[in-house]
């Protein structure tokens, strides 16, 4: 008890961007319109020719994904081996085969020459999600995907704001994904937006992208779950939180949770909200990434995402540690402290429930490694003194073998 005392005290809660009470009511007071201003946004700063919002962006990559088979008329589609289920999901909604290909061991990202090995004119597409934030080497995937005429999509979730070689991710394939959920750095009540470069893919997505508004009982259950959960998302309030919402908090996507439906007027107005806060938030996170690096690197049996600190949106900061039980010591500390530590996924892409019996599995190593490896920290409502807090126990748990003894408070 004496040892998670601290976390019911305080905790960081498992939200990217905090919204405020007066975000929540300006909300309820929308001009007509407001979604396609946000549609508009996105499709100005990530150079779209067609945008669409829908609710959840699993659902925005099926559509993106439909898209992109029925132009090419091809039915595979590659992704990551390690990333979000959902990503995978999509794939077998939209009823395509998922291709599992690698990820490099130290960015968590797709491998290019991976890729290359498993690329042929059955391609659909291939997905490029920017792992935690991290851009992928967007040139190398552009040649391949450029070579065997399929579409390249980003799937910028978890890295909004970021950059690659200057250049927003987002406005570097044929079209990319954004979410506007709780973890997320764009903040809506859910949501997601697709941004289409390619004017092959917008024609088509002109013609499938038909979706019907969410009923208005919907609408008031929703807006209402929002406020709950902004009123508990302080550090003093979020273990609650995480009790109310204990089945949804800090869980891996089980499903589509479908079916989808048009974003709507108060979800548009949050992130727009949200959207002009981007880029406030994002210095803030680098800022504490470069804390947690200079504490960090090559101070354990550790190896930090190898990424760029000018260029990662850091949604969570990454590191890979080699020995599981180690691992697993330093995950629970940290929770006992009340820090948002997580492994993220369980499983590579080809391990979980819904993976087709009739795909490829492929055993991808680096994938595997990271899955029984990670440890991910929050970036989030952290001042610096927490990032030295956090770092501290991880370089004590890693000294005494055991869990945390004496740590220093510097909360
Ligand atoms: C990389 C990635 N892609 C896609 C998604 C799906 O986003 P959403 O929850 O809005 O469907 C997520 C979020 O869980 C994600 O992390």
């Amino acid at each position: 008890m004496r040892k998670f005392l601290p976390s019911l005290i305080w905790s960081t809660p498992a939200i990217a961007t905090p919204l405020t009470p007066l975000d929540l009511l300006s909300c309820l007071f929308n001009k007509k319109g407001v979604v396609k201003q946000l549609e508009e946004l996105f499709k100005r700063d990530y150079k779209g020719v067609y945008v669409f919002s829908c609710s959840l962006a699993r659902w925005s990559l099926f559509f993106l994904l439909q898209a992109a088979s029925l132009v090419t008329g091809r039915k595979k589609v590659i992704i990551p081996a390690y990333t979000c289920p959902t990503v995978g999901m999509a794939v077998v909604e939209a009823g395509l085969e998922p291709v599992a290909v690698d990820v490099d061991k130290y960015s968590f990202n797709i491998q290019p020459n991976k890729v290359k090995e498993e690329i042929n004119k059955d391609i659909a597409a291939v997905v490029a999600v920017h792992s935690f934030g991290a851009p992928c080497d967007m040139e190398a995937l552009r040649a391949v995907t450029k070579e065997y005429g399929c579409f390249l999509i980003e799937d910028v979730a978890q890295a909004a704001g970021g950059t690659y070689k200057g250049q927003p991710l987002g406005s570097l394939g044929d079209a990319a994904i954004f979410s506007l959920g709780r973890g997320k750095v764009i903040r809506g009540h859910r949501g997601g937006i697709a941004v289409v470069q390619n004017p092959q893919l917008a024609e088509m997505l002109e013609k499938i992208f038909l979706l019907p508004s969410p009923n208005f009982l919907y609408l008031i259950k929703t807006y209402f779950e929002e406020w709950i959960i902004n009123l508990l998302s302080t550090p003093e309030l979020w273990v609650l939180a995480s009790k109310i919402f204990a089945s949804r908090v800090g869980q891996e996507a089980k499903s589509m949770e479908g079916p989808p439906y048009r974003l709507t007027g108060w979800q548009a107005k949050l992130a727009i909200r949200s959207y002009y806060r981007l880029s406030g938030s994002l210095q803030r996170r680098r800022k504490f990434a470069k804390v947690l690096r200079r504490l960090l690197d090559r101070k354990g049996n550790w190896v930090l995402q190898n990424t760029s600190y000018e260029e990662s949106a850091f949604m969570r900061f990454a590191f890979l540690v080699e020995d599981p039980a180690l691992r697993k010591r330093i995950i629970e500390n940290l929770r006992s402290y009340g820090f948002d530590a997580t492994p993220f996924y369980s499983r590579p892409m080809y391990g979980y429930p819904w993976w087709p019996k009739t795909a490829k599995v492929k055993k991808c190593e680096n994938a595997e490694a990271i899955v029984n490896g990670l440890v991910t920290l929050p970036l989030y409502m952290l001042t610096e003194r927490k990032c030295y807090k956090m770092a501290e126990i991880i370089l004590d748990t890693a000294k005494s073998g055991s869990s945390v003894s004496e740590v220093k408070d510097y909360g």
